[in-house]
């Protein structure tokens, strides 16, 4: 019988920016240093921890082998996912342990499969070389529907980059997962038990349902979008506090989705 499961959901460090980045008013490293403490002052600790993508900003091996630094004193496992900041091959070589891609991943792929107590998690690579929106190709889709076909009656976590629906950020809903997004709900209503879809990339917190099940975009752990719904708006950086996400899956319940402010706002209050 499957037991309940603590997922911490780490997204969009951009772990790289130079100096200047945002008027040099956040510095990306520290903000993946200050997750990492966070996410390790949580008490129950997370079982395992999800990194949604855009770990790094220009994707070169500097910005991995300090990302594997800043990631080191975590002690649950961490897996993450590449997002279109990110060099998918470049990556694996200092966070191999986060990506643990098999011989039968599609076309060298960071596609992998895992399970905890019970719960199969499952990484997609939506990355399409120098561009930023997002694909799932037929190899990528083929590669999940065997899969999934091994976990048959079991549940499923899904976690990639690209959001595969718009969410009204026009800017971003532009550069989402563009291709294999019928293919992708139809394999999650096909499975029966896909407990959610897990992503990244727009840099704010937003719920919506796929396919009929939980659809969540994580936060940023450094800089935000802001949130313009206007048709044609800009696309434009805010400093909200970052944060995290934290799921609470149970087998009776699925998940339950808690956002964490990774910043200092002192001890509990007694009320
Ligand atoms: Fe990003």
């Amino acid at each position: 019988m499957p037991k309940s499961l603590l997922i911490a959901q780490l997204s969009d460090g951009h772990l790289g920016t130079g100096a200047d980045f945002l008027g040099g008013r956040i510095d990306t490293r520290l903000a993946l240093r200050q997750a990492v403490a966070h996410v390790r002052g949580l008490d129950p600790l997370p079982d395992v921890v999800l990194y949604t993508g855009d770990l790094g900003e220009r994707g070169n091996a500097q910005e991995y082998e300090a990302i594997a630094a800043e990631l080191a004193p975590l002690s649950m496992p961490v897996y993450a996912v590449p997002g279109n900041h990110d060099a998918p091959i470049v990556a694996r070589h200092a966070l191999g342990a986060c990506m643990p891609v098999g011989p039968d991943a599609p076309d060298g792929a960071c596609c992998y499969h895992v399970q905890h107590e019970g719960l199969h998690l499952i990484a997609l690579d939506t990355v399409v070389p120098r561009s930023s929106h997002g694909a799932l190709d037929a190899a990528r889709l083929d590669w999940l529907a065997g899969v999934l076909g091994t976990c048959r009656g079991e549940p499923v976590l899904l976690f990639m980059h690209h959001p595969p629906l718009p969410t009204g950020i026009e800017v971003m809903d532009a550069c989402s997962l563009m291709e294999g997004v019928e293919p992708l709900a139809a394999l999650i209503r096909a499975h029966g038990h896909v407990q959610g879809v897990l992503c990244g990339h727009l840099h704010r917190p937003v719920q919506m349902t796929f396919a009929g099940v939980p659809l969540h975009v994580a936060p940023s752990i450094a800089h935000q979008i802001q949130l313009d719904l206007r048709p044609g708006a800009p696309l434009r950086a805010r400093l909200e506090p970052p944060k995290i996400s934290l799921h609470r899956w149970t087998p009776a319940l699925g998940l339950c989705t808690h956002l964490s402010y990774t910043g200092d706002f002192g001890e509990g209050l007694p009320l």
